[in-house]
């Protein structure tokens, strides 16, 4: 048994399956690229059969990426399996992940499928796989709910097909830490061939136990490998994270006794891309990554940090990228020192003109603005709202008026297509005439299901970062925006959801 501890990050692909988190592909790229910085073992980049666009999003990644092992996921058919080897032809080391649900309820209702065919299948795809790629992971989907005596039956017979890797899952988020934890030791100690591969474990949040449940599942059950996603990031309410399961594992070496290849100062700044990409914002109480993680508000704490910081502190703020949080840039910087800055923060931009757009946009922000964090540059270059090539709305000005006791009135500028038209509206508040004068002209008849406000940097002085969730026959979407004016701001995020629910992105469902 090895004493590492492999790290699955699969923000990418069960990540973005939460409502309105879907990424663009050079998003996608941007992020995996970050992930490899932080030297996750494994990215899982998606899901190629679902959609051409993740088809592309892998493929680009699988280029991409050389240090990690890009893994694509699959249902448990020849199409799919094919479709996920095509995408990764080019990657330095690529695995494929197929899978398919053994839980009575899964198999009967979801598959119409007997048992037997359902231990066939998963044979059969396996094996194909293994044909295409050394590297293949087999998951039981609903895994933890399923019998184990049929579960013992398919993982023998996978493993002797070649699975590399068995991923055990908690699809539905059900299990109890020393449960699942026995569960996963149970399957190893019945499996014959057990030792022919590795074990992970792969949790869903709704019992808000993923993190101690993969803990246990590595304790006691002595799995090596465990699936987690950036914040947690992942449908309902979400999956194992990856800060907080690394840190538990790094901190509590003592009792875990594992070694893990990431690089944890670069956690905070993962963490900031991957919410400022898809508009899901980090709770200020949430462990490692949220804004008082490391803050002492009361007396005593703050007085015993001083005299000496482990009396109340475990780890350390700058092992995980708080100290980087200083002044980067401003007003007199140059356009190399800007570029730098972008290596350094992991944005690389292919082409010069979009170098010297995101640098312009740098300038206006430092005109406005005296110190320019990493958070604001990050903000500036995801920035959905100005017009790209292939979108419909870009933001291009406002102006609004608001006074006690009057009802504030906005108009706003935005292309339509390349064409600028102007909005004009009121409304309860700034914000609210804003996004009407919008709405009045694109008549989308979208109902905002989320409207939040963030500041980036904690002063007055920050940007404001909204998100905007719009709904619209059945699609859900994110849109993000920033500016120093927040009721700016909220025009760009809803110009960014507008672009993406004109974005056709019909996919298939991993859980579908
Ligand atoms: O939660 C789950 O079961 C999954 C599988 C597709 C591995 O994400
Ligand atoms: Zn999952």
């Amino acid at each position: 048994m090895t004493d590492k501890l492999i790290i699955f990050d699969t923000t990418l692909r069960d990540g973005e399956q939460s409502p309105g988190a879907s990424m663009t592909r050079d998003e996608k790229l941007r992020i995996a690229r970050q992930l490899e910085r932080l030297k996750v073992d494994v990215i899982e980049a998606g899901f190629p059969a679902s959609s051409v666009g993740d088809f592309e999003c892998v493929q680009a990644i699988a280029r991409a990426i050389k240090d990690a092992t890009v893994c694509g996921l699959s249902r448990a058919n020849d199409r799919d399996i094919s479709r996920a080897a095509e995408a990764l032809k080019d990657a330095a080391n690529a695995r494929i992940h197929t899978f398919i649900a053994t839980s009575a309820l899964h198999m009967e209702k979801k598959l119409r499928m007997t048992p037997d065919q359902v231990f066939e299948q998963a044979k059969q795809s396996v094996r194909f796989a293994r044909n295409l790629v050394a590297d293949v992971e087999f998951s039981p989907e609903d895994g933890y709910r399923s019998d184990v005596d049929f579960l013992c039956r398919v993982i023998e017979a996978v493993i002797n097909e070649g699975a590399t890797t068995i991923n055990v899952p908690d699809t539905v988020g059900y299990a109890i830490p020393e449960l699942y934890g026995n569960f996963i030791k149970t399957l190893r100690e019945r499996v014959p061939n057990s030792d022919k591969a590795i074990w992970s474990v792969h949790c869903h949040n709704d019992l808000g136990m993923a993190v101690a449940n993969s803990l246990a599942g590595v304790k006691i059950g002595g799995a090596r490998q465990v699936e987690c996603t950036i914040n947690g990031l992942g449908e309902r309410a979400g999956n194992c994270s990856l800060e907080e399961v690394v840190m538990a594992v790094k901190t509590r070496r003592d009792y875990f006794g594992l070694d893990i290849g990431i690089d944890t100062k670069h956690i905070l700044a993962t963490s900031r891309m991957v919410s400022q990409t898809t508009g899901f914002v980090v709770q200020p109480n949430k462990a490692v990554v949220g804004a008082n993680a490391f803050a002492h508000a009361s007396g005593i704490h703050q007085d015993g940090v001083l005299k000496a910081r482990d009396t109340y502190e475990i780890m350390r703020a700058e092992d995980v990228g708080w100290s980087h949080n200083k002044i980067v840039l401003g007003k007199l910087s140059g356009r190399n020192a800007f570029k730098q800055r972008l290596l350094d923060l992991g944005v690389s931009m292919e082409s010069e003109s979009d170098i010297n757009a995101a640098f312009a946009r740098f300038k206006e922000l430092a005109d406005r603005k005296s110190e320019i964090f990493d958070e604001d540059i990050l903000a500036l270059v995801s920035d959905e709202s100005v017009a790209h090539d292939n979108e419909q709305y870009g933001f291009v000005s406002l102006s609004q008026h608001s006074e006690t006791g009057e009802r504030p009135q906005a108009s706003v500028v935005f292309t339509v297509n390349g064409k600028e038209v102007k909005g004009e509206s009121d409304g309860n508040g700034p914000v609210d005439a804003s996004l009407k004068a919008i709405e009045m002209h694109v008549q989308s008849g979208a109902e905002m299901v989320l409207y939040s406000v963030n500041a980036i940097s904690g002063s007055t002085e920050s940007q404001g970062e909204v998100t905007v969730r719009l709904q619209n026959s059945g699609r859900v979407v994110n849109g993000t925006g920033s500016d120093p004016d927040i009721v700016v701001a909220s025009a760009k995020a809803y110009l960014s959801a507008l672009n993406k629910l004109q974005s056709k992105a019909d996919r298939v469902s991993a859980q579908g």
